[in-house]
């Protein structure tokens, strides 16, 4: 009999966890196009044109776009607009703006989901140093998405990041997710707790860590148009996200760009380079990663 009944998290076989990883390249390209793209007098509503026409020139579909009816391919968040912001013609990005955007899409079924913070032109050095701590907490977080340690040690690095780094607004109303054959599945990955509480980490799960820091308060609200979510005392936001997954091999950062690398992914410990996406995804045998709570459905994964 089972006392405490956890929600079930999809377990991915290393072959789903190699189709994730196709995905998630489909948004780490498509971001990185974005990041090229930002500059002084970009509207948000051209970066969203941009995103769409590469996610679907891999044979992708953006997730985002229909989802609860939101109406575009990316989130496009400036200054101190956190997450969910609507990409419009009326948005014009200016020199000193600092922006979220947030991109996820699915191939063949399984979702890669993740966001990146920039600067417009140059900006100011707090500014830098806001999406610095953001970026590095996320990092924080990803070192622990390792088979054996517990959820609450992913949140618990994510917020003694942010700590160390600063006075800091910590976003708590939204949170990361576990993701596959959905973009939003069991688990919540929040930004905050202690460490050693929550469900175990197996390998074949796959998370989005998705940290959201202000510099100012962590008071959130939502704008009228039913997405847009702004700090409340009006200072800067920064979001950093990255969809991974739990592998015998350690964290597997699955919209890490191939090829590139990270200085701040260096100084977390997250190894990059090396992986193999046909080998990479290897499921251990130790006994806590045989009791997978459940299966991905349909063999290799045919969700649409
Ligand atoms: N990608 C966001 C997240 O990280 C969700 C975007 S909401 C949407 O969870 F409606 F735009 F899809
Ligand atoms: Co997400």
């Amino acid at each position: 009999m089972r006392l405490r009944r956890e929600p079930a998290i999809e377990i991915k076989t290393p072959a789903q966890i190699a189709r994730m990883y196709a995905a998630g390249q489909v948004v780490a390209r498509t971001l990185a196009a974005l990041a090229d793209a930002v500059r002084p007098g970009v509207a948000t509503a051209e970066l969203d044109s941009i995103a769409e026409r590469e996610i679907r020139s891999a044979g992708a579909v953006p997730s985002f776009l229909g989802y609860f009816d939101y109406p575009a391919s990316i989130c496009a968040s400036v200054n101190q607009q956190v997450v969910h912001g609507i990409p419009s013609h009326g948005q014009r990005l200016r020199a000193g703006d600092i922006i979220s955007i947030d991109c996820g899409a699915i191939l063949d079924g399984w979702h890669g989901d993740a966001a990146i913070s920039v600067g417009v032109g140059e900006i100011d050095p707090a500014d830098q140093a806001l999406l610095d701590a953001c970026e590095a907490s996320m990092w924080a977080g990803i070192a622990q998405a390792v088979a054996g340690r517990r959820l609450g040690d992913i949140s618990n690095a994510v917020e003694r990041s942010v700590r160390g780094s600063g006075d800091y607004g910590l976003i708590r109303e939204y949170t990361g997710h576990g993701i596959g054959t959905e973009m939003h599945m069991e688990p919540a990955v929040r930004n905050y707790g202690p460490p050693g509480q929550g469900p175990r980490l197996l390998t074949g799960m796959a998370l989005a860590i998705e940290p959201m820091i202000t510099r100012g308060g962590r008071e959130v609200a939502e704008l009228e148009d039913g997405w847009t979510v702004v700090s409340v005392d009006g200072s800067r936001a920064a979001h950093f996200e990255h969809t991974v997954a739990v592998t015998a091999d350690g964290p597997w950062v699955l919209t890490a760009l191939e090829g590139a690398t990270s200085a701040a992914a260096e100084r977390a410990g997250v190894r990059l380079s090396g992986r193999d996406p046909r080998t990479s995804a290897t499921v251990g045998t130790r006994a806590e990663d045989r009791l997978a709570t459940r299966a991905a459905p349909g063999g290799d994964g045919d969700v649409g």
